[in-house]
């Protein structure tokens, strides 16, 4: 069966090649860009993520598909806070990435001991059976290559009761919403890449890959299938991105 890498199907085996080198070109100017497509936004949707996560002390949690460790640095903080309330060991985040370049941006930024950094596969983690307390994937799945298969993954690493969480773009809940949406990222989203990164077929890339990704409920039929409990999903900013979660039963 074909991938997908944006609008085109590409041979499965062709995908990681195309995808690392849309995150080696990108990746120095990686949150810039993010706070400048989504004038801030995102940063409120990855607020909510670690609000809903809930980081505690003695926790060992993954954060896949991590890039530059956004996410990363909010569950390091929030897990210190509550140990200085509460006490109890330090918690530890491995941020796992695909693509080295990601891995050296995020660490060139600097991290709190908390964090751990490693290049690996979302398909193929590099991490024993049951050894996380949570896996978070923020905006990595859309570029996994086989996607039921990263999900098993998660599904294999978690402890029993582990959480599984997983911010991505989504389908926007109303018409409305979704012209406006439509015309703001085929429009403007590229043009931001080409003035700012330099590379306007990176961020075409990213605006298409939302499009191929599963809506909401596919996707959450997915998550079922890779064996979580309990599982749904919210929408933010009214479907523009999702929040899936599933416990590991
Ligand atoms: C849009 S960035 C998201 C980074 C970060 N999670 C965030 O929310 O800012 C997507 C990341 O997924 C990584 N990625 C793509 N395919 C991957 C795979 N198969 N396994 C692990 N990481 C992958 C890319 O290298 C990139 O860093």
């Amino acid at each position: 069966m074909a991938a997908t890498f944006g609008f085109r199907d590409v041979d499965p085996s062709e995908k990681p090649r195309l995808v690392r080198g849309v995150f080696d070109s990108v990746a120095s100017r990686y949150d810039l860009m993010n706070d400048l497509m989504s004038a801030g936004v995102h940063r409120l949707w990855k607020d909510a993520v670690a609000a809903r996560l809930n980081p505690q002390p003695g926790e060992t949690i993954i954060d896949c598909a991590g890039g530059t460790g956004d996410m990363a640095r909010r569950f390091a903080k929030m897990a210190r806070r509550a140990q200085e309330r509460r006490g109890g060991p330090d918690a530890k985040v491995f941020v796992l990435d695909y693509n080295a370049e990601m891995i050296a941006a995020g660490r060139a930024k600097g991290a709190p001991p908390e964090i751990a950094w490693g290049v690996g596969d979302a398909q193929a983690l590099p991490l024993p059976d049951a050894c996380a307390d949570a896996y978070v994937i923020s905006f990595g799945i859309r570029n996994v290559t086989d996607v039921q298969a990263a999900l098993v993954e998660a599904r294999r690493v978690l402890k029993p009761g582990g959480r599984f969480l997983c911010l991505e773009f989504s389908r926007p809940a109303t018409e409305a919403l979704q012209k406006a949406y439509d015309a703001y990222s085929f429009k403007v989203i590229p043009a931001i890449g080409e003035a700012v990164a330099k590379d306007r077929a990176s961020y075409q890339y990213l605006v298409e890959s939302i499009r191929r990704f599963p809506d909401q409920k596919t996707f959450l039929a997915m998550i079922q299938k890779a064996g979580f409990g309990r599982a749904g999903y919210t929408n933010f900013t009214g479907g523009v991105a999702a929040l899936h979660h599933g416990w590991a039963v």
